[in-house]
């Protein structure tokens, strides 16, 4: 039996119990949508002519997930920041969401405090931290996080306020029917994937152990891009690995032709090809040619095509879910606890010093 099908070997290794934290996705979203219901948003915010959603890092992705939803659903720009201070165009029309797990992201703490001195509209998702004094002096409405995991854990409970906040006002048109669909659909995958489900019938195990000891390539196209970057987020933060995300069409520009060296390259690399029935028709040829160049390479690659399902969301949540398992039981394979990150926790303590 390998370690994936070892359930003992598994909890001693995951010590936080981040597989909980996994299980628990669906219903994270469900409390999340009923928390972001309940919020009280001012009136005035119902005027606003774009978004900015700050957020690093784990926190980061449910923005991203709301950027690639917006393209197929929202009249209002919306844009993630992922960096210090603002855009210049943010102003009292801009509604600037701080999303920080944490609320001390240096980062995200920076551009929420220059919202504020800007005059824009603001609302920050978190535990509390340094975005907690912002939201009082600028009475800003904060959702509240009492999770207790990783940021990165806690996606249901970042994201799906985001997505209730932005359909509240307007500005995103997702139903609470939409969230429930979606709910069932994670829960039937988690059913499929979940330890207990043997390697011979879990996909998430055997992708695990065709990316175990290679350096994955993700590569997503539309709304899965995103999905695609928080697999590469999720096996550099619980596997410890090198893994690298790319997008369609802009690949076809640049990767396919940075193939040939180092030399052995198809003995190092995996890739993972993550599809939708909602694909552009030009990218899915372009991911058939794709496909003869890794061959002629012989590169390994593995296409996934998504459940079919009616929803961009469903097919973007479902990607994630299935990437999240991937990155557990890489780390899993790799003998490693999922949950540290002292590299992350090293560099936020020596900032912290300079302060
Ligand atoms: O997954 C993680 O722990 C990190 O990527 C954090 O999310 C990131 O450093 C930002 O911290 P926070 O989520 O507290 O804002």
């Amino acid at each position: 039996m390998g370690i994936l099908d070892n359930l003992g070997q598994i909890k001693k290794l995951d010590s936080a119990n981040m597989l909980q934290n996994l299980m628990d996705f669906p219903d994270q979203i469900e409390a999340a949508w009923q928390s972001a219901e309940k919020l009280a948003l001012p009136t005035h915010y119902l005027k606003i002519k774009n978004v900015v959603i700050l957020g690093m890092g784990g926190s980061a992705i449910g923005g991203d997930l709301c950027v690639g939803l917006s393209l197929y659903n929202s009249k209002v720009p919306i844009i993630i920041h992922r960096d210090y201070d603002l855009p210049a165009f943010v102003d009292h029309d801009s509604l600037v969401i701080a999303v920080s797990y944490s609320g001390n992201t240096e980062e995200t703490v920076s551009g929420f405090q220059a919202a504020g001195e800007k005059g824009a509209k603001m609302l920050a998702i978190s535990s509390g931290g340094d975005l907690a004094p912002i939201c009082r002096k600028y009475r800003a409405p904060l959702l509240e996080i009492n999770y207790g995991a990783q940021p990165r854990a806690a996606l249901g409970y970042l994201l799906t306020p985001i997505l209730g906040i932005l359909s509240r006002l307007g500005i995103l048109a997702i139903s609470r029917g939409e969230i429930e669909t979606a709910i069932q659909l994670l829960k039937g995958l988690d059913s499929k994937i979940r330890p207990e489900v043997p390697t011979a019938k879990n996909i998430a195990k055997q992708l695990a152990n065709k990316l175990y000891d290679r350096i994955a390539i993700i590569i997503g196209s539309g709304a899965l891009k995103v999905a695609a970057r928080r697999w590469k987020t999720q096996i550099n933060e619980n596997a410890k690995s090198a893994v690298w995300a790319e997008e369609l069409p802009e690949l076809c520009h640049n990767f396919i032709v940075g193939l040939d060296f180092p030399k052995r390259l198809k003995d190092k690399i995996f890739v993972v090809v993550l599809q939708s029935k909602y694909d552009h028709p030009r990218n899915k040829i372009r991911q058939s040619v794709v496909f003869q160049i890794l061959q002629q390479k012989s590169i390994p690659y593995e296409p996934i095509l998504m459940h079919p399902s009616d929803s961009a969301l469903d097919e973007m949540l479902s990607a994630i879910y299935l990437g999240d398992y991937v990155s557990y039981y890489l780390a899993i394979a790799n003998g490693l606890d999922p949950t540290p990150i002292k590299s992350i926790e090293l560099l936020k303590e020596r900032l912290a010093g300079t302060k």
